[in-house]
């Protein structure tokens, strides 16, 4: 492309687009993707990245993929698109219905398809006060998420969402929820730093319940592994104390696995390193790889039972025009075919530990508070005092400009504060692995020389 074409289109863009997350000063000399193959990105002007977030940690297939474009064809030419309401249904959603239930938990049984993770979340929000609804306790509405969630950018999953920024200029928000501790061992308040941790974080959870009452108190809400809010793994005995203040209180527990889900962590979804089931769950992003939009939220046996069981009368009555969409379930059935052929879920497992050993053996720099991940998610905290594990000013935006050093150098990715994001597809080379590892460590020193 010319580079008048491309200045022009950068302009067009500044003009009218509205971009997700946006102020126009974040957005001058955007990079502008052409092209993708496997774990590497192109923009218009040539220049080749490693997407070291797999884009929006969902491409987890890589990108370039023929088998999905050839599906998504062949679905569009046979049936694009039909309506998925009460009475109708197409083949490639039951298909990825009944699949998807075989890959999930155990106690999952039944999946509503919707188009993103929002949606999902937002669905899985209103599944849990209707279920309550449905068991005659209809003052049980109140949900309780955590600081640090990221749950998407609709009304319900803006709520709660747990990251102030994202509240900002848009209150009122859904009420009725309620925000608690997290597990964040490098910021632990309470005794993660001990050899006998016993995850008291969660304690804060049990503490709202009683305060709020357990009898209004609908669910709890977690990510399995925080995302955007700086890839925090919990500590092993978090999620089963979760599981068990849910059990003792009556609460259902949603797991927000849109972007644990479908091999990301080394398991095909999180909550499996703990031994843990949720009663309802969220997916998105990876189902699909986002070749197209593709999500769904997810429930227990006993929460489908109860919708089986309950009088004509009470209909669930929320939807989407393309909730079950048979182009957009045809690919994510031959998406999960990929991961499952190509043994990405395993792979992932072997590519994170060598991106986190890599990462932990080569960051010796004064400024690196914590490494941490889980499969193939890691982030890299900077601190500006390693003992006392101060965060830099914000005004230094320290996090930003290790970014665009490593923009510079060939890596894509996103900070959380002064937290670096990885989580590159799970179809990433070692020595690509190795390449991040070396760009993240070049680009703090071009950063913060010491
Ligand atoms: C954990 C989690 N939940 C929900 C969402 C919202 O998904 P979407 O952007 O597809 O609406 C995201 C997006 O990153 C996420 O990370």
């Amino acid at each position: 492309m010319e580079k008048s074409d491309i200045d022009q289109l950068r302009q067009a863009d500044v003009d009218h687009q509205i971009h997700p997350q946006y102020h126009v000063r974040d957005h001058e000399n955007a990079v502008v993707y052409q092209r993708g193959e496997g774990a590497l990105l192109w923009d218009i002007e040539g220049k080749e990245y490693i997407d070291g977030l797999s884009s929006l940690w969902n491409v987890a297939v890589g990108h370039g993929r023929k088998e999905l474009a050839e599906v998504a064809q062949k679905q569009m030419e046979e049936l694009a698109f039909s309506n998925s309401y009460a009475g109708y249904a197409n083949v490639p959603s039951i298909q990825l219905a009944e699949r998807l239930i075989e890959l999930v938990y155990p106690s999952m049984q039944a999946v509503f398809f919707c188009n993103s993770g929002s949606e999902a979340v937002e669905g899985a929000l209103k599944i849990a006060r209707f279920y309550w609804h449905l068991q005659g306790k209809p003052e049980k509405t109140t949900i309780i998420a955590r600081k640090d969630a990221y749950h998407g950018g609709t009304y319900g999953a803006t709520t709660v969402t747990g990251i102030p920024s994202f509240h900002n200029g848009f209150g009122p928000l859904l009420g009725g929820v309620v925000h608690a501790e997290t597990c964040y061992p490098y910021r632990c308040g309470h005794c993660s730093r001990a050899e006998d941790c016993t995850s008291a974080c969660a304690d804060d959870i049990e503490a709202v319940i009683g305060r709020e009452g357990a009898d209004t108190v609908a669910a709890v809400i977690a990510e399995p592994v925080h995302g955007a809010g700086g890839v925090i793994p919990p500590t092993p005995s978090y999620w089963p104390r979760l599981r068990e203040i849910c059990d003792k209180n009556d609460v259902l527990l949603i797991a927000d696995e849109v972007i644990t889900g479908f091999g990301r962590t080394g398991k095909w979804f999180a909550l499996e390193h703990w031994g843990v089931q949720p009663d309802i769950m969220a997916v998105a992003k990876a189902i699909s790889s986002a070749y197209v939009p593709l999500a769904g939220f997810i429930v227990s046996g006993r929460i489908h039972g109860a919708m089986l069981d309950a009088p004509r009368t009470e209909k669930f009555m929320h939807g989407y025009t393309n909730a079950g969409h048979p182009t957009a379930c045809a690919v994510g059935l031959r998406n999960l075919q990929i991961i499952e052929e190509e043994g990405l879920v395993e792979r992932a497992a072997a590519m994170g530990k060598r991106l986190l050993q890599g990462l932990e053996q080569s960051l010796e720099h004064p400024n690196v508070g914590d490494v941490r991940g889980l499969g193939l998610m890691a982030a890299v905290e900077l601190t500006s005092d390693k003992a006392s594990r101060a965060p830099f000013d914000a005004a230094d935006a320290v996090g930003p400009r290790v970014l665009k050093a490593m923009r510079e150098r060939g890596v894509i990715t996103r900070v959380k504060g002064d937290s670096i994001l990885l989580a590159p597809p799970l179809v990433t080379t070692p020595e690509q692995i190795d390449r991040i590892i070396e760009v993240v460590g070049e680009s703090i020193q071009a950063v913060l020389p010491g």
